[in-house]
């Protein structure tokens, strides 16, 4: 699957949990909404799960893309299908049976992905390339927003592209961490077409117009694998 023009993916980690309804509004401009769901385990911090997820689904039509930090996503994940899930991505340090989980959630119906740490190597996915909707690349450290990007990811990006045209295959290309108007340019040349944004996002005045302005900087500068 491939797409010409980038998608924003704003991460409601960076929104007013009391307000959430009023903040899912403030993105209405949005492809999909960034869920990132901690367990306080596999990262130093806990957010939301499957019950929030249901409450999002019934204020917006956005589709939801889970981003799963917790040590148990072979279990954890059918929670979050359940739940509605359009979208999730496990990541590949912490599954135990990455194929079979991948297998499951895309029989149950969700489009399925792996996401990787920032010191993960590209070429660890070589044998689930082919079984992937979506490649999620970690730019910080999972955990908390309002990190900086690390640069490395620019080149891990390209590696991906590369993997992914050895294999024929055009999985959606994500990249999550210190995103904002400063670097979506260059993210997207290197070849990613989804883009998440917290803080960027909520911390401006106008988000829906911030997802917007990303949108553009980065469908023009995106060069994807057909391109
Ligand atoms: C970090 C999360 C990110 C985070 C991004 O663990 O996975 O999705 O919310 O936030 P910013 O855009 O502020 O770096
Ligand atoms: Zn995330």
């Amino acid at each position: 699957m491939s797409h010409s023009s980038v998608l924003i993916a704003p991460s409601i980690l960076s929104a007013d949990m009391a307000y959430l309804a009023r903040d899912l509004e403030r993105i209405h401009t949005a492809d999909l909404i960034h869920f990132d769901t901690m367990d306080g385990h596999f990262t130093k911090n806990l957010t939301f799960g499957p019950d929030v997820l249901r409450a999002v689904k019934r204020v917006s039509d956005i589709p939801v893309d889970v981003h799963m930090m917790v040590s148990d996503p072979d279990t954890m994940a059918d929670w979050y299908v359940d739940a509605g899930a359009d979208i999730i991505t496990i990541h590949l340090e912490a599954s135990v049976h990455l194929n079979r989980t991948i297998q499951h959630l895309k029989k149950r119906g969700v489009r399925a992905g792996v996401v990787l740490n920032p010191a993960t190597p590209v070429l660890l996915l070589e044998d689930i390339i082919e079984d992937l909707d979506i490649v999620l690349l970690m730019s910080v450290n999972p955990g908390f927003g309002g990190q900086s990007f690390i640069p490395n990811t620019l080149s891990k990006i390209r590696s991906l592209k590369s993997l992914c045209q050895a294999h024929n295959v055009a999985p959606l290309i994500e990249v999550d961490g210190g995103i904002s108007a400063a670097n979506a340019e260059e993210v997207a040349r290197a070849g990613a077409n989804v883009l998440v944004a917290g803080s960027a996002v909520f911390s401006s005045s106008d988000p829906a117009a911030e997802i917007v302005r990303l949108r553009e900087l980065g469908s023009r500068a995106y060069q994807g694998v057909c391109a």
